[in-house]
């Protein structure tokens, strides 16, 4: 079978996708294309949708700004799209559009293959950053991994609190709050776009009085190292790298369009690369 799946977004020419769907292709022996279809804004996204039914693709990918703006052309979406109200990945099946959101469960794949006892911890205090589309995937994720120690911090307190209150023990705290209370936490996940290029140099929140053995995660990537990470790192605690949850949410949208699950060693050391330039 020669797969075809695709990518629709804006901008999305430099999308990382092609490769990493090309390194999956090598590595299952399967056959296929990823094709890009940048959708502009003030063209009609229902015209768009239309045109791609008739190209009849296996799966594509969904990213910024439609996430939310495809959930009215499916036919069917799973309980983690649902539950998130977002969708990154469609699988095409019998004429049917299906919507996924991989974001939280390729998060909690990326985290255990980097740390594995992890997943023999469930009491572990965690803390996230922010309260956007990528940290209720991931909120769900860790929920639904048995997790439920779990604190959210967001500079908008009213969505942190939004957010917490889907579960009994949920907490929601200011950034402030976050900043004085650093110490208490043994996994701190940074989900906000602050860190990004071309603002590498801010950080959400200081780190100095990070809990020894903690785990400092960023699920930005460009750059590789954000400044969070690179204070975590300077304090001696264990870093998570954003761009191998890039890797493992791929690695799932994959599996759901081919039922195949690609091997991942040594696609983190080359995607940074590629990265690094
Ligand atoms: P995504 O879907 O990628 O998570 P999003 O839904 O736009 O993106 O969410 C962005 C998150 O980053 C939010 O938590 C946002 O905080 P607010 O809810 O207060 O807007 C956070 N964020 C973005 N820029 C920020 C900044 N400069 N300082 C603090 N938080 C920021």
């Amino acid at each position: 079978m020669n797969y075809r799946f695709g990518l629709i977004g804006y901008p999305i020419k430099h999308s990382l996708s092609p490769w990493i769907h090309e390194q999956f292709f090598k590595r299952t022996d399967l056959d296929g294309t990823y094709s890009i279809f940048e959708i502009e804004k003030q063209i009609s996204f229902a015209e768009e949708m239309k045109k791609l039914r008739k190209i009849k693709l296996d799966g594509f990918n969904v990213t910024v700004p439609y996430k939310v703006k495809i959930i009215d052309f499916l036919d069917e979406m799973d309980e983690q799209a649902k539950q998130i109200g977002a969708v990154n990945t469609v699988l095409c099946k019998n004429g049917k559009w299906i919507g996924y959101n991989t974001d939280g469960i390729g998060y909690m794949r990326s985290l255990l293959s980097y740390y594995p006892d992890l997943d023999k911890s469930n009491d572990k205090r965690i803390l996230i950053l922010g309260s956007g589309g990528a940290a209720k995937g991931i909120f769900y994720a860790l929920i639904h991994n048995g997790y439920r120690n779990i604190t959210i911090a967001n500079r908008s307190m009213d969505k942190a609190k939004q957010l917490s209150s889907n579960v009994p023990s949920g907490v929601a705290i200011s950034l402030q709050q976050a900043e004085q209370t650093v110490n208490h936490y043994d996994l701190i996940i940074q989900t906000t776009s602050v860190g990004m290029k071309p603002n590498e140099n801010s950080s959400i929140i200081p780190l100095r009085s990070l809990k020894e053995n903690a785990i400092v995660s960023d699920i930005v990537y460009q750059p590789i190292m954000t400044a969070f990470l690179k204070e975590a790192d300077a304090l001696h605690s264990n870093i998570h790298l954003g761009h191998t949850m890039l890797l493992y949410q791929a690695q799932y949208a994959f599996e759901i369009w081919t039922g195949k699950r690609p091997k991942m060693e040594e696609l983190d050391q080359a995607l940074q690369k590629i990265l690094e330039g």
